[in-house]
């Protein structure tokens, strides 16, 4: 149905949680939780082609060869505000991870994404990039901020959203065929107001608690 670049995490943690964090009575602080949680387990997925070199290390019994992360490590940049949610997930699971951030909002009206901040680690442009929002709605905000990562020099980029719509998935995959996207899961349709339905309403909303 997607392109072979396009990753559903068919797995039952990633299912139950995702039940949990669409439930409108779930906590902030449940929801933020949540959010972490699920960000890590995708992380799981989206890292399982990083490349390994092998080294040498003294065991308590004797000398063995080991693999270990090779290069320069990743940089994430999540899209703010929603997409810091995922950060502290994914740090634990790759702590020496630089971090960007670029702003975007959507106009409530065009529904047109807008850029409002981007600071970005220097030698971004060596390091794969994980570009992470909750919510790929229409794909406005991310296909923009992987094109300014692009304008930037960034070469090698995915994408990690906790949930899609097939729209914003089909956006991002003509726009930039070159990104891999990593999703929890793929909901129906938008909404009038290009809102995923189900969906979980405003992520940013629901982990800052700021409605
Ligand atoms: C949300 C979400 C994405 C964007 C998705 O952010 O976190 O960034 O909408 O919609 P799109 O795919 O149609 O662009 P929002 O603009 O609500 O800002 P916020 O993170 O500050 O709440
Ligand atoms: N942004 C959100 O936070 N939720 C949606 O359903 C769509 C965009």
């Amino acid at each position: 149905m997607f392109a072979e670049n396009v990753y559903i995490m068919e797995h039952p943690l990633v299912s139950h949680k995702l039940s949990i964090l669409r439930d409108k009575n779930t906590s902030v602080k449940d929801f933020r939780e949540l959010v972490s949680e699920i960000g890590m387990l995708i992380t799981y997925e989206a890292t399982r082609d990083l490349p390994l070199v092998t080294k040498t290390v003294e065991t308590p019994l004797c000398t063995a060869e080991v693999p270990m992360l090779a290069g320069k490590k990743l940089a994430v940049v999540p899209i703010l505000r929603a997409g810091l949610g995922l950060v502290d997930g994914i740090l634990r699971m790759i702590p020496s991870a630089r971090v960007g951030h670029i702003g975007m909002y959507r106009d409530e009206e065009t529904l047109e994404p807008h850029t409002y901040f981007c600071k970005l680690p220097k030698d971004i442009s060596e390091r794969e990039v994980m570009v992470v929002d909750p919510m790929l709605a229409t794909g406005g905000s991310a296909e923009a901020a992987i094109t300014e990562l692009k304008s930037r020099g960034c070469k090698a980029i995915k994408l990690v959203v906790l949930l899609a719509a097939p729209e914003g998935i089909e956006r991002i995959t003509d726009a930039h065929p070159d990104v891999s996207i990593y999703c929890g899961a793929v909901d129906e349709k938008l909404n009038e107001r290009g809102y995923i339905l189900p969906g979980l309403g405003d992520a940013g909303d629901r982990i800052f608690g700021t409605k």
